[in-house]
């Protein structure tokens, strides 16, 4: 905002601003101002008092030097006119706001509004539970932090807006009450009041209407979209949340990868001043599996996993050699100059491992004499003269003397799960992550499995969702190790997007269905109408989304999505302000058709 009033200044209310409170600086000296804002705190220094006053965009100082009219009562969160002049802070400059060389001095004050004292405090930091915080959800968007965080968002989306526009991409809105899509989460349904015991569902992603946009020729197609998913709740999850979402016709992933790139780029040095390394590096699920023991990766730091199986095999340790034998991976993980660490440090790092599904943690501080730690039995030399299982186990794993090397035993799934984990607990706690507003690190994961295991149901289910092209077309092998054309692009850690080619052979997407037990009849009542669009000539494409409350998040380093939304909701899916989800009248339940099975008493 430049300052300039909105209206002529004929028309101008007398109270109206001349500037904003974080406009005024030395060069505005005896100048004649009027500023609109909250008042952030009063100091009273007998006969003469200073206000903060605020808003937006930031903060002035006021001097009230003599007792004007009406304004003794003037308490925190008013919202004023204040009228004055200009002075110079002299050599008492507050280096900490823009606005620190000068001060306003009130000739008039006029309150707009009124406040009670507020319930929590509109302040830079704030240690309050969050529950308070979403409650009084107004006066916490009031405070900077959020402020900044929330036009960061817009700058940042508006930023990427343009840059698809740039580059021919069409912004097309899609239906918001529509028919389940296949995501995978569960479905927000909407009864029907017009179609009795019919629902509508809130769309989990513009999914199947971007596919029909393709066939109906608009070939980069883009939309910030609202999406609507019921799952568990976490840091990076909410119940409603947005995507930046696209698809692109005549094209394969190469030209995904290098259009977002290129839109990647372009946003951060546009919306941030940030310039960010392209191409982004890639790597295979199973390489990111491998060596991090995740599908999201955090590679800003080393700590790799390490296969121990070559000497875990021929180890005197039955639990290792038991385990390859069986089929099951030994994997660790190698920390530089870890042997300092206390044995209550490492039986912390045991408790990591266990609540991430392993039966325990076998550590070992590497030494060629043997070293110490459970594993030190078993890396004595067996022999006078023979090679010292230590040096081999060194060698194999890639330790050192004083290391400290941490095993786990067991299933591949669980060593990954059990030691990506810790891995990245031990980056966190070793200080190994270098967290920075320019150190963004972005890799694409690809060639995801095509489908997943239901144990739950004894059925295979489609890792992305089950358009996504599989790598080989004669659909030949083991299900379970089937790779698909499909990609992440993980950032820091995150999973920030999500896409895929798509099918667009029937023949082929017929043969994922029959893979996938999807009944022609499911087929129909499911993805019916997108099937149908996909046999009147539908062009090759392939597309992404990204989850922009989460890129948003990152830009700011915070760790929580809820910080970059403006009314987020609890872990349980409510919003404590408005108080949604709410009981409703009986009469709207009988205009949908619907009969609660639960007490109407409020839960
Ligand atoms: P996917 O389901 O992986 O793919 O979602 C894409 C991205 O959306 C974000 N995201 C979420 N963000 C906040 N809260 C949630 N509950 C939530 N769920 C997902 C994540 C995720 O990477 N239609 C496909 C994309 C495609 O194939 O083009 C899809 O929705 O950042
Ligand atoms: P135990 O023989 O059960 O006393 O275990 C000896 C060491 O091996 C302990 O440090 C355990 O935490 C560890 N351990 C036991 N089972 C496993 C496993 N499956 N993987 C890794 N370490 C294990």
């Amino acid at each position: 905002m430049s300052g300039t009033p909105a209206s002529p200044a004929s028309a101008r209310p007398s109270w109206q601003r001349t500037h904003t409170c974080g406009q005024l600086r030395g060069t505005d000296v005896d100048a004649k101002v009027i500023l609109n804002g909250w008042v952030a705190s009063r100091r009273d220094l007998g006969g003469i008092y200073f206000l903060d006053l605020r808003d937006r965009y930031g903060i002035t100082q006021i001097v009230v030097e003599e007792d004007l009219a009406g304004t003794v009562q003037v308490g925190p969160e008013f919202v004023l006119a204040v009228h004055g002049n200009v002075r110079s802070r002299g050599t008492n400059v507050n280096t900490g706001r823009p606005t620190g060389e000068i001060e306003v001095v009130a000739t008039s004050i006029e309150i707009l509004s009124s406040s009670p004292t507020p319930p929590i405090e509109v302040i830079e930091d704030l240690d309050t539970a969050i529950e308070t915080r979403l409650q009084w959800r107004f006066l916490d968007l009031r405070r900077p932090p959020l402020q900044r965080n929330l036009m960061h968002r817009a700058k940042f989306t508006n930023a990427m807006r343009r840059a698809f526009d740039s580059r021919e991409f069409v912004e097309i809105e899609t239906p918001l009450l529509t028919k389940a899509t296949p995501e995978g989460a569960r479905d927000y349904l909407v009864p029907s009041r017009v179609h009795p015991g019919s629902f509508y569902a809130l769309p989990q992603s513009p999914q199947l209407f971007k596919q029909i946009l393709m066939v109906s020729g608009y070939d980069r197609y883009y939309q910030v979209a609202r999406c609507f998913r019921d799952e568990d709740l976490r840091a990076d999850r909410q119940p409603d949340f947005t995507q930046l979402d696209m698809e692109m016709s005549f094209v394969n992933e190469e030209d995904v990868y290098l259009t977002w790139e290129e839109i990647l780029a372009e946003t951060f040095r546009d919306a941030m001043n940030v310039e960010i390394k392209t191409p982004f590096p890639r790597m295979t699920y199973l390489e990111a599996m491998e060596r991090f023991g995740s599908d999201k990766p955090d590679v800003r730091f080393g700590l790799e996993l390490q296969d121990a199986a070559s000497w875990a095999s021929t180890c005197s340790f039955g639990v290792f050699s038991g385990c390859v034998e069986s089929g099951g991976r030994v994997k660790g993980i190698v920390v530089p100059g870890g042997s300092s660490m206390s044995r209550k440090e490492v039986t912390a790092l045991e408790d990591v491992a266990k609540e991430y599904g392993a039966k325990g943690l076998a550590w070992w501080k590497a030494g060629i004499d043997g070293g110490a730690g459970p594993l030190a039995r078993f890396c004595k030399p067996e022999e006078e003269g023979g090679e010292a299982p230590a040096v081999s186990l060194m060698s194999t794993i890639g330790a050192s003397d004083g290391d400290l090397c941490l095993f786990v035993a067991d299933d591949e799934a669980t060593v990954h799960k059990a030691l990506g984990a810790l891995r990245v607990h031990l980056g966190r706690k070793l200080g190994l992550i270098k967290e920075s507003l320019t150190n963004f690190q972005f890799t694409w994961v690809t060639e995801f499995p095509m489908f997943e295991r239901d144990e739950e149901n004894n059925r295979w289910v489609s890792q992305h969702h089950p358009f996504t092209a599989p790598a080989d077309e004669s659909l030949t092998g083991d299900l379970g190790k089937m790779p698909s054309r499909s990609y992440d692009l993980v950032l820091n850690g995150w999973e920030l997007g999500s896409g895929s080619v798509r099918i667009h052979n029937q023949e082929v997407q017929k043969r994922i269905f029959e893979l996938l037990a999807i009944s022609p009849e499911e087929q129909q009542s499911k993805f019916g109408f997108l099937l149908k669009a996909l046999e009147y000539g539908a062009p090759p494409h392939a597309g992404f989304a990204i989850g922009l409350d989460r890129l948003v998040a990152l830009t700011l380093g915070l760790d929580n999505i809820r910080d970059v939304i403006a009314f987020p909701k609890t872990t349980k899916a409510a919003d404590l302000f408005c108080g949604a989800p709410a009981r409703v009248d009986p009469a709207q339940l009988v205009d949908v058709h619907i009969a609660l099975t639960v007490s109407a008493t409020k839960t």
